[in-house]
């Protein structure tokens, strides 16, 4: 296994939308193993095959340190789809690929997803609260989404100069990255 680079924002790999996984190879195994390690390096309690720059439909979640969700195991979750909303909450949430910038967001509070786990089978999983919030977010990346973009504009205003920070590579954390300064025009 490794720990792979996590992609910032400004990075154009994050804006694009990841291919639905047609078969379960070595390599998609390889990568559901490494992104799990990428997570657990970065403290993470969720990450999108975008964010270590594969546009493949591949998330992977760790609630496991959450208190109340120890018994809901680290999983992955392979071409997820929402299948089915409803009522919302809003709470402050943070990135691993916008460090640093934490914001209020509204999403849905139940949900219903339908995916491939890792043996490749159909599976449905009901979800609320956090662990949807969770699942809403990641979802999220593989449509090219990053919870900014929900904030308002006088919200983002608030950010920009941590937001242009980012840009520039100017980042401390403990996990590698690869910034928009980093990739050559
Ligand atoms: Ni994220």
């Amino acid at each position: 296994m490794a720990v792979l680079p996590i992609y910032t924002d400004g990075s154009p790999v994050l804006r694009k939308k990841a291919l639905p996984v047609k078969q379960l190879t070595d390599d998609v195994i390889q990568l559901i193993m490494d992104m799990f390690e990428t997570m657990r390096k970065a403290s993470g309690i969720g990450l999108a095959a975008n964010q270590v720059g594969v546009l493949q439909r591949v998330i992977s979640i760790d609630v496991s340190e959450i208190e109340g969700l120890e018994n809901i195991k680290p999983f992955a979750l392979i071409n997820p789809e929402v299948i089915d909303k409803k009522d919302s909450w809003t709470i402050e949430e943070g990135c691993l690929s916008v460090p640093d910038v934490r914001d209020e967001v509204e999403r849905a509070k139940t949900i219903k997803v339908r995916f491939k786990d890792t043996g490749f089978h159909d599976r449905e999983i009901e979800a609320g609260d956090l662990l949807a919030r969770v699942m809403l977010h990641e979802i999220d990346h593989l449509n090219g989404i990053l919870f900014i973009d929900y904030l308002t504009p006088e919200k983002r205003k608030m950010h920009a100069e941590l937001l242009q920070k980012i840009h520039r590579g100017e980042i401390e954390v403990n996990y590698p990255v690869v910034t928009a300064a980093d990739i050559p025009l």
